[in-house]
This record gives structure tokens, C-alpha cells and sequence, in this order.
């Protein structure tokens, strides 16, 4: 699939409808990916490329009430189908390109983006948008319910050296673009890369 949003939208818009139905036992994994962020009551947290919000409940039980939590998407077909599901309860809703994000600068505290980076235009550039708008200290997540190898397998995809998810080529992305990688996790059963806002 070529990354321009008209492709993405074609894409995924006729995908939106049976998500949720065709990967009915992720939620397990979501909400481990979501902990992984250390979200605190009353903080602030994106799901990038949110689709149909499967991670925003999560998102909503580790900010409360007091939290904000946005999801922001592409594609409206994947956005109407959050809201359908009655998740415009828990986050506000955004179609928007993840790469130029209608938000403030340094008013997050946590981006949770599951399935996202490697469907991005330019990876590098979305990564520094994500630094943007997050305070120092705070937290991305880079996340999928399966590993690289089984997502590619399942595709009937070969994985190949130019992969943005891949350790070696993350790494120095996320250095350039205002993050440290602190742990990575590329196992059958998910895939986890987690890295920290540097000062700045
Ligand atoms: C593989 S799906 C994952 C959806 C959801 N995060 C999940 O885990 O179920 C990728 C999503 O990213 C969205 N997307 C792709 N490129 C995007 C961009 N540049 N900005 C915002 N959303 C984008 C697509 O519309 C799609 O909903």
C-alpha cells in the first residue's frame, strides 16, 4: 500500500466494519501495552492511528474521570465505528493525520500507536510530531498484538531489512527525532517498543 492518506483511507475505510469482529481476543494484549505507559490519574495520552479505539478504554481506566484521552485517525470510516461502538465516551475523536496533529505543543503525557508507525508517509517525521506534542518524560508506545514475524506471515509478507519497526532502524529514528528507546520486545505474541521524551 503506498502511505499517501488517500491510499490509507481507501485502505483501511473498508476494513473499519469487521475490525473489531476479525481480531475479537486482542483486548488482553491492548490493555498490557497500554500499562506499559505508567499512566497516572489526571494525565494526558493520544492513540494515534486509533482505528476503532480498541486500546481507548484502557487508555480511559489509566487517566479517570479527571485524564484526557484523545484518538485521532484517518480514516472516518475506522472513526465512525469507534463511535458506534460507544467509544466517543471515553476520548475525543479526531480525524486528523497523525503526522501534523491539531494539538499544542507539550501537552501530552503518553502516545500509544498500535499498528501505525510502519503505515506513515514519512515514520521519521510522525515520530518527531509525536515529540512535539508530548512533555519531556512522557511516553511512546509503538505496539502491536503480534510480532513483526507472525503480522508478516499472516500477510503472507516477507520481512525485509528496511522495516521502520525494526530495532536497528527505530533506534536512531526515534534519537533523531527526540526520543529514547528503552525497551524493545519483538516476540510471537507482541510487538512493544517503548521509548521516553528527552528534554528539549
Ligand atoms: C493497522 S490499523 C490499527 C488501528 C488501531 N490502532 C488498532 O490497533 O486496532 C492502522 C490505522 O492507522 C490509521 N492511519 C494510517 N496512517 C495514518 C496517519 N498518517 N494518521 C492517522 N491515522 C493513520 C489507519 O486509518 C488505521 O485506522
Amino acid at each position: 500500500m503506498n502511505n499517501d492518506p488517500a491510499s490509507v483511507r481507501e485502505f483501511f475505510g473498508g476494513k473499519a466494519d469487521t475490525w473489531d469482529s476479525k481480531y475479537p481476543d486482542d483486548t488482553p494484549a491492548y490493555e498490557a501495552g497500554v500499562g506499559e505507559l505508567e499512566l497516572r490519574p489526571g494525565q494526558s495520552a493520544l492513540d494515534a492511528g486509533c482505528g476503532t479505539g480498541r486500546a481507548l478504554a484502557a487508555l480511559r481506566t489509566a487517566v479517570g474521570a479527571p485524564g484526557t484521552v484523545i484518538g485521532v485517525d484517518l480514516t472516518p470510516q475506522m472513526l465512525r465505528a469507534a463511535a458506534r461502538a460507544g467509544r466517543d465516551r471515553l476520548a475525543l475523536l479526531l480525524e486528523a493525520d497523525a503526522a501534523r496533529l491539531p494539538l499544542r505543543g507539550k501537552s501530552l503525557d503518553a502516545v500509544f500507536a498500535a499498528g501505525l508507525v510502519h503505515h506513515l508517509h514519512d515514520p521519521g517525521a510522525g515520530l518527531r510530531e509525536f515529540a512535539r506534542v508530548c512533555r519531556p518524560g512522557a511516553r511512546l508506545a509503538l505496539f502491536h498484538p503480534i510480532g513483526r514475524a507472525a503480522l508478516a506471515a499472516r500477510r503472507g509478507h516477507t520481512l525485509t531489512d528496511d522495516d521502520v519497526r525494526a530495532e536497528p532502524n527505530l533506534r536512531p529514528l526515534l534519537a533523531a527525532a527526540g526520543w529514547r528507546l528503552t525497551r524493545y520486545d519483538d516476540a510471537p505474541d507482541r510487538y512493544l517498543a517503548l521509548a521516553v521524551r528527552l528534554d528539549g
